[in-house]
């Protein structure tokens, strides 16, 4: 198997149900923060890991995130005509020429499991990533990028994770990690969205997976599990019985923007630090506290 992984899939066919009605006619990961959206984060952090694939499971509603990455003629024209540079550039340059968009359909929400296995056709036989773009995460070195050299090392598959308050683990899907050393901990045991009382420890898996081939093998098998949507945790369960996979606690500060709160901090955070408005909308913050 190949240690560099070029592929990534981005599952953006889900009902984004906590958000209605700001989801009822364009995807969660269209929504933006600040002035981007949610699934150009997501692409950016891949394109720093040098993916140079980029597989969008799409369902209804998937036009805007399309077109998103297509090129605006008419929008570029009009900026170009009327001599601005800078939002010219923001709009061409949001994929480099050198990196293609595949976009599969799943045909019915059946679940994120069943989403990733919508990509087996164009990943085959390489390892992966899957990004959840709902998932954001701020950090110095992009977290793809820090899984993926985990991966050229170990040559398995890596879980992001992050520790959750013992009362969130219904949330998520929850590893039971071995006992060792170092902060890359081999899994032992994944449940998703278990109960406090019976989660296997409280380092949840969040939107960032490497993934060897051999999960499609294991998707085509679970069955509708958690929610009897057919759940990707399920298919890593079963992998973790014939290879290694590692939980890998990864280095940035994640906003869980599937989620009203967490959708707010992140408009905050990435608000204080962007280039034009950081330093008024930091003024106007504290003015707030007064
Ligand atoms: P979520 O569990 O956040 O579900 O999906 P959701 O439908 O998007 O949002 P809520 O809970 O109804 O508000 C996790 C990720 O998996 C994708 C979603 O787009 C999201 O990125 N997904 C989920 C799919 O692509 N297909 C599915 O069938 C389910």
């Amino acid at each position: 198997m190949k240690r560099k992984i070029t592929k990534a899939v981005f599952p953006v066919a889900g009902m984004g149900s906590r958000f209605l009605p700001a989801t009822k006619a364009s995807p969660k990961e269209m929504m933006p923060i600040v002035d981007k959206p949610l699934i150009q984060y997501a692409v950016e952090e891949a394109v720093a890991a040098g993916i140079t694939d980029l597989i969008f499971i799409t369902g209804r509603n998937k036009r805007a995130i399309e077109d998103h990455f297509d090129k605006a003629y008419e929008v570029e024209s009009e900026l170009s005509a009327r001599g601005k540079r800078d939002l010219l550039a923001a709009v061409q340059d949001i994929v480099p020429k050198s990196v293609s968009c595949i976009y599969i359909r799943q045909a019915e929400p059946l679940g994120l499991g069943h989403a990733v296995l919508c990509a087996q056709p164009v990943v085959n036989e390489e390892p992966f990533v899957v990004i959840l773009a709902d998932d954001l995460i701020a950090a110095d070195r992009p977290v793809v990028g820090q899984m993926t050299a985990v991966f050229e090392k170990e040559g398995c598959s890596v879980l992001g994770v992050e520790e959750v308050p013992r009362e969130q683990t219904r949330q998520y899907g929850i590893v039971r990690p071995e006992p060792a050393t170092g902060n890359v901990r081999r899994v032992s045991a994944i449940v998703e969205k278990p109960s406090p009382e019976t989660a296997p420890s409280n380092l949840a898996v969040v939107g960032r997976y490497v993934l060897t081939p051999r999960i499609f093998h294991h998707l085509q098998r679970v069955r509708a599990g958690a929610g009897g949507e057919i759940q990707l945790t399920d298919a890593i369960a079963a992998l973790l019985a014939e290879e290694t996979v590692l939980a890998y606690p990864f280095i940035g500060t994640r906003y869980d923007c599937g989620s009203k709160l967490g959708y707010l901090q992140a408009t905050i955070a990435f608000g204080r630090r962007h280039a034009e408005i950081g330093a008024a909308f930091e003024d106007y913050l504290k003015r707030l506290k007064l």
